[in-house]
């Protein structure tokens, strides 16, 4: 894994909240999934196979509907019913389990609870005391930025302030692999990019294994150590892609759009309809 020298952090978050030693990989052998849809079996995912190593950023990209979450799914252990065998080291997924947090593309808070108790219910399995507990909450909003905003309720929050909360609570079990399902996608591209230097300075300080899905090229590259392009319909691995780009990476470099480019267009491949050839400014 390539350790960031530095990444920019954009909150006034304390330092980490724990050094973790990760040392088990996550491996998906020849997954296959279909589900049946009015008596007709719908193939979704078909011989998927990918090793994450500890410590690894993966991003799994691919178009709306080509499986993405459905693959979360079975890997935070929400949907037993598939080919093939996901394993965190040598141990089996089955069902969902504290050793994996998982953070959807919306927040999920519950109204009526504050924030503080919201990102408990992360904690709703775990064998802590209270005050144990309450320690842990209190770090992990610490840890996205949001010390001070325990008593407040989701309504009270900014779009961008409960995805930091759902993070939290996706973080407070302090799992050894992070899932994250589009967690930024109904974000502006300000807030965006600033939950992504979050997020890559969460992962680095926290040593976490991390599989973030996403449909956004750029936030891929700028993110992953790998990245994991799927087909569509069923979904197949296209190819996994190694991003070379040491961190903290810049956007507009030209070893940067090179690597877009490259991308983009194995997923115009990817993608039946799509145009085999993407056009680019200097194109035209
Ligand atoms: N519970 C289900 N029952 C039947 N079909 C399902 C179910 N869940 C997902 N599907 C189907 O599986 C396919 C993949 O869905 P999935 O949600 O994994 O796509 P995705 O890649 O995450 O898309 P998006 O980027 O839009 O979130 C879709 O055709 C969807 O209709
Ligand atoms: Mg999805």
């Amino acid at each position: 894994m390539s350790v960031p020298a530095a990444t920019a952090s954009t909150s006034t978050a304390s330092p980490a909240v724990s050094h973790r030693q990760r040392t088990r990989a996550l491996n998906v052998r020849q997954v296959s999934k279909s589900f049946h849809v009015n008596d007709e079996p719908l193939h979704v995912l078909d011989d998927i196979s990918f090793t994450v190593n500890p410590g690894e950023f993966v991003s799994i990209l691919g178009a709306s509907g080509c499986g993405k979450s459905t693959l979360l799914r079975l890997i935070v252990g929400l949907d037993d019913d598939y080919e093939g065998e996901i394993a965190l080291g040598d141990d089996v997924v089955r069902g969902t389990s504290l050793d994996r947090g998982v953070v959807f593309q919306d927040h999920r808070l519950l109204p009526w609870l504050t924030v503080e108790e919201n990102v408990g219910l992360g904690l709703k399995n775990a064998k802590l005391t209270k005050d144990e507990r309450a320690k842990r909450v209190r770090e992990h909003l610490a840890l996205v930025g949001l010390n001070g905003f325990e008593k407040v309720f989701p309504y009270q929050l900014s779009g961008g302030m409960a995805q930091r909360v759902a993070i939290a609570r996706g973080l407070v079990n302090r799992p050894e692999l992070l899932l994250l399902d589009e967690p930024l996608g109904a974000l502006d591209a300000i807030t965006r990019i600033h939950l992504q230097e979050e997020l890559l300075r969460i992962w680095r300080t926290e040593h976490l294994t991390t599989i973030l899905v996403t449909h956004d090229v750029e936030e891929a590259i700028y993110l992953s150590d790998r990245i994991v392009i799927l087909n569509t319909r069923p979904g197949r691995i296209k190819r996994i892609v190694t991003v070379p780009l040491s961190r903290p990476r810049d956007r507009l470099s030209h070893a940067f759009a090179d690597i877009k480019r490259e991308v983009l267009e194995e997923m115009a491949i990817a993608n039946p309809g799509a145009p085999a050839r993407v056009a680019y400014a200097e194109d035209i």
